[in-house]
């Protein structure tokens, strides 16, 4: 039995990996903004399990909440596993990607994941060993039209991610990488929704326009990546990158 955080835990693959990671019999710290849906999230599960309100971008907020999970995580043996998963994706063409949104981008999806690993990281090692999960994405890893904000700071998570998994590795902290093209969240049905108001065409339609930019041809669930997470919160090389496309059968599907 370990304890976990997880950002992002209010929606989409957040909330499957704490389903699964209290399923496979571990302690969960649920964190986002909104505090009803986590919990709502944490009431629904067997296991212990408790919500802290988040915002990944306030320092302050980062502070308040880890505080504030303390007193829960001490009485679990300490926090051992963080997934950073909180994000957001705005979309914007080359000569509309303004100073505002590249910085929306940054802070949620980089420095947030950035901010927990260095609260977090340390004490893992302190304590003699732990592991980190930094979910990114495709976009991580390739470049997407329309979305330049997003995909550089996916990058610089997957830049982060790589050198502190060279640094920590030695010292029993290991930190890797999920980077998964489409998946079927609120964040893609978001997507597809803003995508028919700007085209015309229908929701269904850019979904499936979605599913048939993945490789595997397929939107990805987030219960293969909750899956893919847990594997690699329990075991594996530090550095370890698994890039989810759709292909394949993988753990926690459905
Ligand atoms: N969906 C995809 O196709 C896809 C593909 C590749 C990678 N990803 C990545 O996967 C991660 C999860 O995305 P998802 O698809 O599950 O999207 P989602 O359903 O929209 O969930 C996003 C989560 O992030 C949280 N969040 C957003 N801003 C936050 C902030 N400032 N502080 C704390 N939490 C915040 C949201 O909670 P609150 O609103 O309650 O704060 C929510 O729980 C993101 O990092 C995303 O970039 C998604």
């Amino acid at each position: 039995m370990t304890t976990a955080l997880v950002t992002g835990a209010s929606s989409g693959i957040g909330a499957a990996t704490a389903r699964a990671l209290s399923a496979a019999g571990h302690v969960v710290i649920a964190a986002a903004r909104r505090l009803e849906a986590l919990e709502e999230l944490c009431a629904s599960l067997d296991g212990p399990a408790l919500a802290v309100a988040m915002d990944v971008t306030d320092p302050a907020s980062v502070t308040r909440g880890l505080e504030e999970a303390r007193p829960f995580a001490e009485a679990h043996g300490g926090i051992s596993w963080l997934v950073n998963n909180a994000g957001a994706a705005e979309s914007a063409p080359v000569g509309k990607t303004d100073d505002a949104l590249t910085e929306r981008m940054l802070e949620v999806n980089f420095h947030g994941a950035r901010r927990l690993t260095e609260a977090l990281a340390p004490v893992m090692v302190e304590a003699g060993g732990g592991a980190v999960v930094n979910v990114a994405s495709s976009a991580g890893l390739h470049g997407y039209a329309y979305v330049t904000a997003y995909c550089a700071a996916k990058h610089a998570l997957v830049g982060y991610s790589r050198a502190a998994a060279a640094e920590l590795g030695e010292k029993g902290v290991r930190i890797s990488l999920v980077c998964p093209h489409y998946v079927d969240t609120p964040m893609t049905d978001a997507s597809a929704q803003r995508l028919a108001e700007k085209t015309g065409k229908s929701e269904e339609e850019l979904r499936a326009f979605f599913a048939s930019q993945n490789p595997g041809g397929r939107l990805v669930t987030a219960g293969e990546v909750a899956g893919t997470i847990l594997e690699l919160l329990s075991e594996g090389e530090s550095g370890s990158l698994v890039e989810l496309d759709g292909s394949g059968d993988l753990p926690g599907g459905e």
